[in-house]
């Protein structure tokens, strides 16, 4: 496995396969990986000839009041899974590669990022489709894997495709989780023991709802308020939101018909938690 931190040496890098009919398979992520992370690097190796991965702790998708600091990084581990798993390039850049000391360019995609986890992380959306944008530039990818954990960036990541007429395609996959239903996540290494047991309230929710729907619920406001009592019997947990939207606009659902995303958000101690399951 190669390592590459400058943004000049991975473009020629990708170029160069390119120019010989190799396709590129792309997955971006902020490390201390985990089986989530390797589900969409071992997809990336069935759909592309090379597959490139990136570690990188976005500053900017973090608000001042968010602990990038204490964002788990795990640098040795990583390398090592990445190695065995037979990845062509791992490209970690350092935060000046990234954003050099004058940058003043960011990308917005509007509407989608100020909902959900918008709401409470306004610049969120805007650090990760700037970083995204970028690390699509430098790694010039065919395919680029998301996951469907973070339902609200897969979304956005295609939209600002879209919007940009970037030349590649992005594939999102389901969310890998732990045997209790937990959804695999960097985050989770900073629970203690009670907060892990407390996390396990949110694929609760998402499973009562499932067969409150099935079952023909059709009151998105009754299901919503069914939905924070269940949560609120866990008192480690702080609701962020629970909401039942559109799954294709994020606009909240008025009646519950066709496919509906259930997606929730709050709190364990300090660790941030979503979740999310599309319906129907
Ligand atoms: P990170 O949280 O490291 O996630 C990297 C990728 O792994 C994302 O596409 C995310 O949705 C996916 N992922 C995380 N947990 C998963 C799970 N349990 N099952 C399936 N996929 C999972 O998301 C980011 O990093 C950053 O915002 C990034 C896109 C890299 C931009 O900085």
């Amino acid at each position: 496995m190669r390592e590459i931190k400058k943004a000049k040496e991975m473009f020629l890098w990708s170029q160069r396969h390119k120019n010989h009919g190799k396709t590129v398979g792309f997955v971006p992520t902020m490390g201390a990986l985990h089986e989530g992370h390797l589900s969409l690097i071992s997809e990336a190796k069935i759909k592309c000839d090379m597959v490139v991965v990136s570690i990188f702790v976005n500053p900017t998708q973090f608000s001042p009041a968010e602990d990038y600091n204490n964002y788990p990084r795990n640098y040795k581990n990583d390398k090592n899974t990445l190695k065995k798993m037979e990845v062509d390039v791992l490209f970690m850049p350092e935060v000046p590669e990234m954003y050099p000391p004058g940058t003043k360019t960011f990308v917005e995609v509007e509407g989608l990022s100020k909902r959900l986890c918008g709401i409470s992380r306004p610049t969120h959306f805007r650090g990760v489709a700037t970083v995204v944008a970028k690390l699509f530039d430098i790694v010039a990818p065919d395919i680029a894997f998301f996951g469907e954990k973070d339902y609200q960036q897969q979304l956005i990541i295609k939209q600002m495709v879209r919007d940009l007429n970037l030349p590649l395609e992005v594939v999102s996959l389901p969310t890998i989780r732990e045997f209790d239903g937990v959804a695999k996540s960097s985050r989770n290494i900073n629970l203690n023991e009670r907060e892990r047991k407390a996390a396990g309230v949110l694929f609760k929710a998402l499973k009562m709802a499932k067969e409150e729907i099935e079952k023909g619920e059709k009151d998105p406001k009754r299901l919503i308020m069914r939905l924070r009592s269940l949560i609120a019997g866990e008192p480690l947990f702080r609701i962020d939101y629970v909401v039942l939207a559109d799954p294709e606009t994020l606009e909240d659902a008025k009646h519950i018909s066709g496919k509906v995303l259930i997606a929730l958000a709050g709190y364990v101690g300090k660790t941030r938690l979503i979740d999310n399951m599309v319906v129907g």
